[in-house]
């Protein structure tokens, strides 16, 4: 089964196929194109994501991104068998001008041999999401291909468990788990535990009540005068300080809800502790700096481990899938590894190059979801759902 996976939740414009072969989970699966065209030198002069900016940017890539995807998957093929009045048939040019201007380049394409398209269907930003559910709606009504609509929070899971082997071209099977496993999802908009007790059956055991840990990573950031995103940016300058050598100056920031009795978390206090001290600096040195970046990611670090040391001892889970932007954080997956090599269970951390937004992700997912629920009817009249749930 070919399987076409569209990204367009936050600022990726994300294009993947993917061919499965054999049964889920024990199939076969191999990656014939992988694009993410980031907006993120866009955001960066605004200092964050500003939603409407974003979808005009989807719908000016996609279609120049889907067709390097299909170049890249050896696809891509010209024809002059459509006519332009099957544009109106398949996007709505009022809702999504830009798109449908683009969209005369998908009718001189000979339909490529995709079983299924798989989109995002939510959580994320409303405006960006319509934009490729309608983009996969044109593709669908074009060429007669069933749409799968994915949860980007799945997709994440799955990203999980591609492994380092998920490379163009090259063939791979998914790892297998054993269940109930625990997920760690951390990115810019959710940070939550959530036990899985079998493929697609999922339980959220628990997730922030404030800001999710991405989003903290990127408002301290901000505090400290550093680029958006600042989850990469806070990870460099805290390495290289542990790596100084240097002991500091004491600054000790607290461990939100490292002690409470379930498994939420609680980011918006510890930027607040760190937005005072700021201010009660006289100068923001490069040292200063970097004994902050290092102390607030080892406070958010030791919160999020420790809630998911405690969700995989009193559930017994045998594997812990991690995934979601900020699992490409070194210091993180440093700390969950020494874990699971304590408790010797299974862990998998999406590849730092799987662990932000994707479009392999939500590909690998629709290829499970189809492969598993093969009777499901097609369902492209779906909304986007911004604040769509796992379970
Ligand atoms: O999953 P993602 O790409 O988008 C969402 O679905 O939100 O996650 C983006 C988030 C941003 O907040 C970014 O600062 C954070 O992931 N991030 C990191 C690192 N790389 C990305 N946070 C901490 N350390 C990193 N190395
Ligand atoms: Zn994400």
């Amino acid at each position: 089964m070919v399987i076409l996976g569209i990204e367009t939740s936050c600022d990726e414009t994300a294009i993947s196929i993917i061919e499965t072969e054999g049964n889920f989970p024990d199939f076969t699966i191999k990656v014939l194109a992988n694009e993410v065209l980031s907006q993120i030198q866009l955001h960066r002069q605004y200092g964050g994501v500003f939603p409407m900016l974003a979808k005009r940017e989807h719908a000016k890539n996609l279609v120049p991104v889907f067709i390097q995807a299909l170049r890249n998957a050896n696809l891509y093929k010209e024809t002059v068998n459509l006519t332009a009045s099957t544009i109106d048939a398949s996007i709505d040019q009022k809702r999504e001008p830009e798109l449908w201007e683009q969209f005369g380049r998908i009718l001189q394409l000979e339909k490529p041999p995709i079983d299924r398209i798989a989109v995002t269907k939510g959580p994320g930003l409303e405006p960006t999401l319509w934009t490729g559910i309608n983009f996969a709606r044109g593709l669908s009504s074009t060429w007669e291909i069933p749409v799968v609509p994915i949860n980007h929070m799945e997709g994440h899971i799955f990203a999980s468990l591609l492994g380092k082997e998920a490379q163009i071209s090259n063939s791979y099977k998914l790892k297998a788990i054993s269940f109930p496993a625990i997920s760690l999802l951390v990115s810019g908009g959710h940070t939550e535990l959530v036990k899985i007790r079998d493929w697609f059956q999922y339980e959220l055991l628990g997730s922030t009540r404030d800001d999710a840990a991405g989003e903290a990573f990127d408002k301290v950031a901000r505090i400290l005068g550093l680029p958006y995103p600042g989850g990469p940016e806070i990870s460099r300058l805290a390495h290289a300080w542990r790596a100084s050598g240097k002991t500091g100056t004491g600054i000790k920031f607290p461990r939100p809800m490292l002690k409470s009795d379930d498994y939420d978390f609680s980011y918006s206090g510890l930027k607040t502790s760190v937005l005072y001290l700021v201010k009660k600096l006289p100068e923001l040195t490069p040292d200063i700096k970097g004994e902050i970046a290092a102390r607030f990611e080892e406070a958010v670090v030791d919160s999020l481990v420790g809630k998911t040391k405690t969700a995989v001892d009193e559930l017994g889970a045998q594997t812990l899938l991690v995934g979601g932007g900020v699992a490409a954080n070194r210091y993180l997956r440093n700390n969950l590894e020494i874990f699971a090599k304590s408790r010797g269970i299974d862990l998998y951390i999406s590849e730092i190059d799987h662990s932000t937004d994707n479009a392999l992700m939500i590909a690998l997912s629709g290829a499970s979801r189809a492969a598993r629920f093969e009777d499901e009817a097609d369902s492209s009249q779906f909304a986007a759902a911004g604040n769509l749930k796992l379970v």
